[in-house]
C-alpha cells in the first residue's frame, strides 16, 4: 500500500522507502513508551506459528495479548473462543495504529514481514519479527535503522537460541569443554511443510545458521550450497549447505521438505569432547561423548600414520526444559522495559538473512563458493 498524497515532502519520503524495499503505508504516530504496568502486545498472523506466540505471551506476568489480527476470519473465531479478553481484527494496519498497542509481533508469511514491520516501527511500536526477518538483507538493514532512529526494540524470533539444549551447547563450547571445535553437522529433514514464498534454506537451514551463530560466536567467511526444486515453479525443497570459517571450523547443514521421516539431529565435534543433539527424543536430547583421536608426534613413527582413538564416558547433562517461546517472550518484554539489546536482535536477524542470500546464490550457481563480507556485525 502506498500513501496517496500530493505533498512533495511525502513524495520524497515515498521515494526513499521505495529504494529500500516494497512501498509501505507511512504512518506517523507518537512513540508509545512502555509506561504501563502491563505491556499491550498486538499479534499479526494466527496461522501455524502465531498461536504459539499468543499462548506464550498470554502467560507473561507483565504483558498481555491486546489484539490479534489475521486476514482469515476463521482464525479469529478460534482466538475469540480461546482468549475472550483479546480483541480480534482482520485489519492489521488499524491494529498497528491503535495507541493502546505498545508492541507488535509479526507471524505472517516472510513476503509480508518488511512492510508490516516498517509500518509498526513508524507507528512507534516495538517489534517482534518472525524468522527469517525479511526477504532481503537490504530490507533487514532498513528495519534496523528505523528501529535505531526511533529508539525501539527490534527482536527477531530465532527460537532455538532460547532453548535449554542450545544454551548448554553454547556454555560448553564457550568455556572450552569441547577443546578446539572442529565441525557442526546437522540433518533437518521431514515431509513438508512446503512453503510458497521461501525456499528450504530460508525455512529450515536458518535454524542451524542461528544455532551456529549463537553457539560458536563466529561468522563464516564463505558458503557453498547445492540444492534443487523437484517441482517446477516452486522454491527449492532440498539443500546441502557448507559454511567455511577462518579458524578451520566447518559446518554442514542438510535440509529437506522431501524426506519420508522426520530427523532433527546435530553433531558437534571438538578435540576433547563431542556432542549429539536429537531434538525429537523425549528426554536426554543432548549427549556428551568423551571421544576423540590423537596422532603421534613421534617423528620416527610419523610415516606409520598412527592414530589413537579415545573412547571414554558418555553422559546426558541436565538442561533447562522451559518452553523457549516463554523464555523469549520474557526477554522481549525485559528488553523493551529496560532498554536492553535482545540476544536475537536486528543485527542477528540481518546476519541470518545475509547467509540465506549467499547460500541461495551459491545453490543457484551449482555450488559456486560465495565469499561473505568481513565487516558484519559479528
Ligand atoms: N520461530 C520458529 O521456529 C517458526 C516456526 C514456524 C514458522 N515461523 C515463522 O512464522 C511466520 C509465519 O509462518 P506460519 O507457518 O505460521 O505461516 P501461515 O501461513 O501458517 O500463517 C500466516 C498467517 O498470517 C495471516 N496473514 C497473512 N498476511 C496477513 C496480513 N497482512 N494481515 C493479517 N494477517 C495476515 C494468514 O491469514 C495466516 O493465518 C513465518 O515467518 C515463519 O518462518 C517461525
Amino acid at each position: 500500500m502506498t500513501a496517496k498524497t500530493t505533498n512533495p515532502a511525502a513524495k520524497s519520503r515515498r521515494k526513499s522507502i521505495a529504494e529500500t524495499g516494497p512501498a509501505v503505508e507511512v504512518i506517523t504516530g507518537p512513540r508509545v513508551e512502555p509506561k504501563r504496568d502491563v505491556l499491550n502486545i498486538g499479534v499479526i498472523g494466527y496461522g501455524y506459528w502465531g498461536p504459539n506466540l499468543v499462548r506464550n505471551f498470554a502467560e507473561l506476568a507483565d504483558a498481555r495479548v491486546h489484539t490479534v489480527a489475521d486476514l482469515n476470519p476463521k482464525a479469529l473465531e478460534t482466538v475469540a473462543r480461546r482468549f475472550p479478553a483479546t480483541k480480534v481484527t482482520t485489519d492489521a494496519m488499524a491494529m498497528i495504529r491503535d495507541p493502546e498497542i505498545d508492541a507488535v509481533a509479526i507471524a505472517t508469511p516472510v513476503s509480508t514481514h518488511f512492510s508490516l514491520a516498517m509500518a509498526a516501527l513508524r507507528a512507534g511500536k516495538h517489534v517482534w519479527l518472525e524468522k527469517p526477518m525479511t526477504e532481503t538483507s537490504m530490507q533487514a538493514r532498513a528495519l534496523i535503522e528505523e528501529a535505531q532512529k526511533r529508539g525501539l526494540t527490534l527482536h527477531v524470533d530465532h527460537t532455538f537460541v532460547y532453548t535449554g539444549p542450545v544454551k548448554k551447547m553454547r556454555d560448553m563450547v564457550q568455556n572450552g569443554e569441547l577443546g578446539k571445535t572442529l565441525y557442526y553437522d546437522s540433518t533437518r529433514v521431514n515431509l513438508g511443510l512446503f512453503q510458497r514464498d521461501v525456499n528450504v534454506i530460508a525455512d529450515l537451514a536458518v535454524h542451524d545458521f542461528s544455532i551456529i551463530d549463537y553457539v560458536f560466536d563466529q561468522h563464516p567467511t564463505a558458503v557453498s550450497a547445492s540444492g534443487i526444486n523437484h517441482y517446477p515453479g516452486t522454491p527449492e525443497n532440498l539443500a546441502f549447505i557448507t559454511l567455511f570459517y577462518e579458524t578451520g571450523f566447518i559446518a554442514h547443514v542438510n535440509v529437506s521438505w522431501l524426506a519420508p521421516v522426520k530427523i532433527r539431529s546435530i553433531i558437534i565435534g571438538g578435540t576433547e569432547k563431542m556432542i549429539t543433539f536429537d531434538e525429537l527424543q523425549p528426554s536426554e536430547k543432548l549427549k556428551i561423548y568423551d571421544k576423540g583421536v590423537s596422532f603421534t608426534d613421534d617423528p620416527a613413527k610419523i610415516h606409520e600414520m598412527r592414530v589413537g582413538y579415545r573412547t571414554g564416558d558418555m553422559w546426558a547433562p541436565k538442561v533447562d526444559g522451559s518452553e523457549a517461546l516463554l523464555v523469549e517472550g520474557k526477554h522481549f518484554v525485559d528488553c523493551i522495559r529496560n532498554n536492553k539489546k535482545p540476544t536475537s536482535d536486528g543485527e542477528f536477524g540481518f546476519r541470518m538473512v545475509e547467509l540465506i542470500e549467499a547460500a541461495t546464490a551459491s545453490m543457484r550457481g551449482r555450488g559456486e563458493t560465495i565469499h561473505l563480507p568481513k565487516n558484519t556485525s559479528k
